[in-house]
């Protein structure tokens, strides 16, 4: 099979889908690679450096999506890049599927297989398939030195002749890789870090990165079967509002990650409780592109609201293009892998990760989760 890595073409994206030490593992597992000009520039790999991993250059999109039997692609395809896909082709990318069915329709009616990297379930045996962690870390790394840059502050604690500086208070909510890692990061920078979590189990994990597990009195509705935050009630969230009103007044740093898979991000700060912050502090919303955790808070940019600033940036791996590059390889080729037996690249659909990821097969939209989106779509 020819596998094909296209430039990526959202203005900022820096990744590439595939980096050159990982395309001798996919030749010697009797797969041939083609690599469009310039897919690597982002992240400081030349056509050369594909060339001399054993790729082939297609020159342009075009060659490279009409002649590619599978897709390695990070963001979900333009619609004008799906045309040029063959009947038959596998691609296989992030696919944002529970805000694409447009896309899905698409995939469906060429033909396309589609496997969504996001829906890849979170067991032992994908973890190093697991895209959405080894993403969500960059973020929670990136999102701590963001607010170390913006804060009007030390993070550590200093003591100098011209007196002792205190150390920073971060307080993450949601605690998941994003979080963890963001706690770890501004551990490591010398801030004092609390941490909160739906999920009560997470209480050691937050200590063992450092940071006191802030409970509140709040029943929740803990997590699914694939360890996702189910979504809670809005009473809960009233409740969670104020009593978090209190902790936020005292910190300067808050980094927000309260995701729930295919819903709207849940408002966890209201801009009552942003009045209550101290002016100069930072709010690092990861959780933006939703709709965000905070109140105001806008997607790809900084908000200043009473003196706070509110940052909603959604390219945080790609501002780390290089390492979010290699994770990435790693796992779309892991992923992909599992699906060669003997040189053949088939879809079984018996197993449980393959079954999990894919969204699109012989014509129609087949993930358990997105179907009755599709239908409700139709009514
Ligand atoms: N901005 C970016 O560039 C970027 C990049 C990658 C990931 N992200 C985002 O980072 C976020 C976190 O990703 P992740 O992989 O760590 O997700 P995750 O599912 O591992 O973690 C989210 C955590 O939030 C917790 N949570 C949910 N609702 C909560 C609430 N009301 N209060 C407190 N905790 C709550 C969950 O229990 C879970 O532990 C997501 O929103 C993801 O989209 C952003």
């Amino acid at each position: 099979m020819l596998i094909g890595v296209p430039k990526e073409i959202l203005p900022g994206e820096n990744r590439v889908a595939l980096i050159p030490s990982f395309i001798s593992t996919l030749t010697q597992a009797g797969q041939e690679v083609m690599v469009e000009s310039g897919a690597g520039a982002g992240c400081f790999y030349a056509d050369k450096a594909y060339e001399e991993a054993g790729a082939s250059i297609a020159p342009n999109a075009e060659a490279l999506y009409s002649s590619a039997d599978i897709v390695f692609k990070i963001r979900p395809p333009e619609s004008a890049e799906v045309e040029m896909l063959r009947e038959g082709t596998t691609l296989i990318c992030l696919m944002d599927a529970f805000f694409r069915l447009d896309l899905l329709e698409q995939l469906a009616s060429q033909k396309i297989s589609g496997f969504g990297l996001e829906f890849v379930p979170r067991i032992s045996r994908a973890q190093s398939m697991d895209v959405l962690s080894s993403m969500a870390a960059i973020a929670g790394y990136r999102a701590v030195i963001e607010a170390a840059e913006l804060l009007p502050k030390y993070f550590p604690m200093l003591m100098t002749s011209a007196g002792t500086i205190a150390p920073a208070k971060v307080f993450v909510i949601g605690a998941g890789v994003a979080g963890l890692m963001a706690i770890a990061t501004a551990k490591r920078l010398g801030a004092v870090v609390e941490a909160y979590d739906t999920r009560p189990v997470v209480k050691e994990q937050v200590e063992s990165v450092g940071a006191k597990f802030v409970e509140f009195d709040l029943e929740t509705a803990g997590e699914d079967a694939g360890g996702y935050a189910k979504a809670q009630s809005d009473d809960f969230y009233k409740k969670q509002q104020e009593q978090m009103k209190a902790k936020v007044a005292t910190v300067d740093v808050v980094i927000t990650t309260a995701a729930i898979p295919g819903k709207k991000s849940p408002v966890l700060i209201t801009d009552d409780m942003l009045q209550s912050m101290q002016a100069g502090s930072v709010i690092i919303d990861l959780a933006a592109e939703r709709g965000g955790n905070t109140e105001g808070a806008e997607a790809g940019v900084v908000v200043e609201k009473h003196g706070i600033k509110i940052v909603g940036y959604t390219d945080y791996p790609s501002r780390s293009a290089v390492h979010a590059s290699q994770l990435f390889a790693k796992n779309i080729t892991t992923f992909l892998l599992n699906m060669v037996k003997d040189g053949e690249y088939a879809i079984d659909l018996e197993d449980e990760i393959v079954k999990g990821a894919l969204l699109v097969h012989d014509g129609q939209v087949v993930h358990e989760m997105i179907k009755p989106l599709m239908e409700q779509q139709g009514e």
